[in-house]
Parts: structure tokens; sequence; C-alpha cells
């Protein structure tokens, strides 16, 4: 892909997550900026993930998967979730295993525990459509990516 091409899209300012999974008794994560919402009623998101990503089996073939998405101070763990083994990923992290079996990360700004419904190809990525079981948030401020920066929101009165 040109460099243009990938600053062009670089400029669409998104939030950040970590998507997980389990797969065959494994946990799997991986940080994920293309996760959207697609249907409230029923509620169905989607996020796409690379066809020659290491956790590419595990997400297109687990029964699911849960968005955490993290708060503004929580750019460590997005780096430390895009590289790495699987424990190196999990180290030090605070988490809950839902009753899905996939794990929550205690401290995301909000959550959804959702069961895989369909799953897209699209050139080299593939598209996974989620059916929303279970979610949560919290009152905290959440972390930007856009032209290759983490950032956050300033505050401002109105
Ligand atoms: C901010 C950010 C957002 C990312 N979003 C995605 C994404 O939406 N889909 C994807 O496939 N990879 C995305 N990645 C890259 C993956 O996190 C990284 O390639 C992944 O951890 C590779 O893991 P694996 O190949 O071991 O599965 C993103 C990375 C970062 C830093």
């Amino acid at each position: 892909m040109s460099r243009e091409y990938r600053n062009a899209l670089s400029c669409f300012a998104t939030g950040v997550t970590v998507v997980t999974t389990q797969h065959e008794q494994t946990d799997w994560g991986m940080t994920c900026n293309s996760f959207a919402s697609v249907s409230l009623e029923p509620r169905m998101v989607l996020w796409s993930i690379r066809k020659n990503a290491n956790s590419h089996v595990a997400f297109t073939q687990g029964a699911g998967y849960t968005v955490n998405v993290l708060t503004a101070d929580q750019e460590a763990l997005a780096l430390q979730f895009a590289k790495g083994s699987l424990d190196e990923r999990f180290a030090g992290v605070d988490m809950q295993r839902l009753d899905s079996g996939r794990l929550k990360l205690n401290q995301a700004l909000a959550w959804f525990d959702c069961s895989l419904v369909q799953v897209v190809s699209a050139g080299d990525h593939d598209i996974l459509l989620g059916e929303v079981q279970h979610f949560g948030w919290s009152d905290q401020s959440p972390l930007l990516f856009a032209q290759s920066k983490f950032g956050q929101m300033a505050s401002s009165l109105v």
C-alpha cells in the first residue's frame, strides 16, 4: 500500500481498542482501531483483521470476541497488545474472565462482549461482524489515534 494512501487514511481519527478472544483454551488479544458500530437493533458491531495476522485463525474461528475500549492513559497497553507473544501481551494486565470465557480488561473505558455472526472477506482483511451480548462503560476519557500518534481530547467547558 502506498505511503500516500496510508497518510490519507490516517487523517481519520479513531478510538483505540484491545480485542480478545479464546480459541482452543488459549487467550488471544490484539490492538485494534477498526472497531465501529453497525446496528442498534439488534446490537451489532464490526472490526477488521489482517488476513496474515498471527491471531487471524483464533478470531475468525472463535465463537466471538470482546472489544475493550481504551482510556486516555492506556497508550502503553495499546502498544503492548500490538506486538510480542501472547504471554507478553497479557502480562501484568488487570483482567476478568466473562461468562463467555473471554477476557475483559478491568480498566477499560467500555467493553462489548460479542458473538461472531459473520466473517466477510474484504481484500487483505476479514471483517468480523459481531452481535453484542453484554456491554459496560465508565465515565472516563478515551484514547485517540490519528496520523500515527496517540492523543486525547482537549477538555473544554461549554
Ligand atoms: C493503534 C493500532 C490499531 C490497530 N488496528 C488494527 C486493526 O484494526 N486490525 C488489524 O488487523 N491490526 C490492527 N493493528 C495491528 C495489530 O495490533 C498488530 O498487527 C497485531 O497485534 C499483530 O498481532 P498478530 O500478528 O500477532 O496477530 C493495530 C495496531 C495499532 C498500534
